[in-house]
């Protein structure tokens, strides 16, 4: 979407993730929009208002008590000359303000005083995000109407740092924006929904693993489509090569084990759709250390075990969301092996791929492919789509979701 003409005001508080705001200036630029910026005091230990004022070629503000832009009640101009303000990044201190309706400065002044809509990007260490006072904030921001834009999981700037609280890409606030401004119809507005995707990565020794040829490409492609039509959408993927789908809080997990908890841990939502190709069984007991070649030993022998179930954990579970869909890659007897998980599982829809050699999509197959052709299985029979990109099958999807959210049968 083109953002020409629209006028962003844009708070830049005092985080690491300063830096990455000169860059959301000029992605804001390029598609048309005005930035006009605003810094905390703390924000300019981190960047210049000379490169911001550069990148924005307008004066930056920064001081409530400024007599010449005060003359006629700056922070409310402000305000009043922005289509939407965006806060990249969001401290803690800055969101917990907020939060308690303080304004003894020109940002928090200025979100007071504000009646346009706020699109906050918050970036802090790990603890801080997790800190209860932080969390409630957060809930009360929420209801206030504020709307978020990730943290991210991730490396921190600061060495040796790594968790929940990595301030969303520029690209991915730029989406945010863009959605904001966006009036087409979102049926799944107002909808959490969990999606699973990619392999999962079962350790045998600290070097090595068991996998499969699972690339991300459909689940990602579902999120990203079910983001589209508005849903709140909690992708919870395994080690994949592709990038996170923007508009959509991703959870990275490298086993089963893990990816269930992930899942569980983000119950209740409105639906899960699991298109992870979990490993059915992980060894029983990885080595911690490296298992050494031996001359005259031979191999290893591993002793596996059954992963969880995560489609049947979450269909059969007291909090089990009101759509559950699996996704089956078989190899054969499609049909039958996805009418017979429907019912174990606890499922109400079964996608059904034929991942054999001899499919005949491709090229690449459909592991690892960029095409699928899939039935979908349930209740009431068996629908089988045509071959088409796996971004189709996915705006497809999104749409059945959306019709059986608002309570379609079909
Ligand atoms: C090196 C350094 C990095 C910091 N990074 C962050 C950060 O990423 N997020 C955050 O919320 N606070 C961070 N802080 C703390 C804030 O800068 C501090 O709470 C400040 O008062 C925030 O002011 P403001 O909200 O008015 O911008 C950092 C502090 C230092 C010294």
């Amino acid at each position: 979407m083109n953002l020409a003409g629209k006028r962003i005001l844009l708070i830049i508080s005092g985080g690491i993730a300063a830096y990455k705001s000169l860059d959301l200036i000029r992605r804001l630029r390029e598609r048309g929009a005005s930035a006009r910026c605003v810094m905390t005091r703390a924000a300019h230990e981190f960047v210049t208002p000379l490169a911001v004022g550069a990148l924005t070629a307008d004066h930056v503000f920064s001081d409530l008590f400024d007599r010449q832009a005060e003359h006629d009640v700056g922070h409310i101009r402000l305000s009043r000359e922005a289509d939407l303000i965006v806060i990249a990044p969001a401290s803690a201190d800055l969101l917990g303000k907020m939060a308690n309706g303080l304004a003894d400065d020109l940002a928090s002044a200025v979100l007071l005083a504000t009646d346009k809509k706020v699109l906050a990007a918050p970036a802090m260490n790990p603890r801080m995000w997790q800190h209860p006072a932080t969390r409630r904030n957060l809930e009360t921001l929420r209801k206030d109407g504020i709307a978020f834009v990730g943290p991210a999981r991730g490396e921190m700037a600061e060495t040796g740092e790594a968790g929940e609280g990595r301030m969303a890409e520029p690209l991915e606030i730029v989406a945010a924006i863009e959605r904001i401004f966006d009036d087409t119809p979102r049926p799944l507005a107002g909808k959490t929904i969990v999606v699973t995707s990619g392999p999962t990565h079962e350790p045998i020794d600290p070097v090595r693993y068991i996998a499969n040829r699972s690339s991300g490409k459909q689940g990602h492609a579902i999120a990203a489509a079910l983001a589209a039509l508005g849903a709140d959408v909690r992708l919870v993927s395994g080690p994949v090569a592709i990038p996170d789908p923007a508009g959509v809080t991703t959870v990275r997990v490298e086993t089963a084990r893990e990816m269930r908890d992930a899942v569980l841990d983000l119950l209740p939502v409105d639906a899960g759709i699991f298109v992870a190709a979990v490993a059915d069984w992980r060894t029983e007991n990885s080595a911690d250390e490296k298992i050494k070649k031996v001359a005259g030993n031979g191999p290893p022998s591993l002793q596996m075990v059954e992963n969880p179930d995560i489609l049947a954990t979450v269909g059969h579970h007291d909090q089990r969301p009101r759509l559950v869909i699996g996704f089956a890659a078989e190899t054969a007897d499609l049909e039958k092996n996805a009418t017979s998980k429907l019912e174990r599982k606890g499922a109400d829809m079964i996608v059904a791929n034929d991942v054999s050699h001899d499919s005949g999509v491709g090229p690449g197959g459909v592991m690892g492919g960029d095409r699928n052709r899939v039935r979908i299985v349930s209740k009431a029979g068996i629908d089988e789509w045509p071959e088409m990109t796996k971004g189709e099958v996915a705006a497809r999807l999104a749409d059945l979701v959306a019709a059986r959210l608002a309570g379609d049968p079909a």
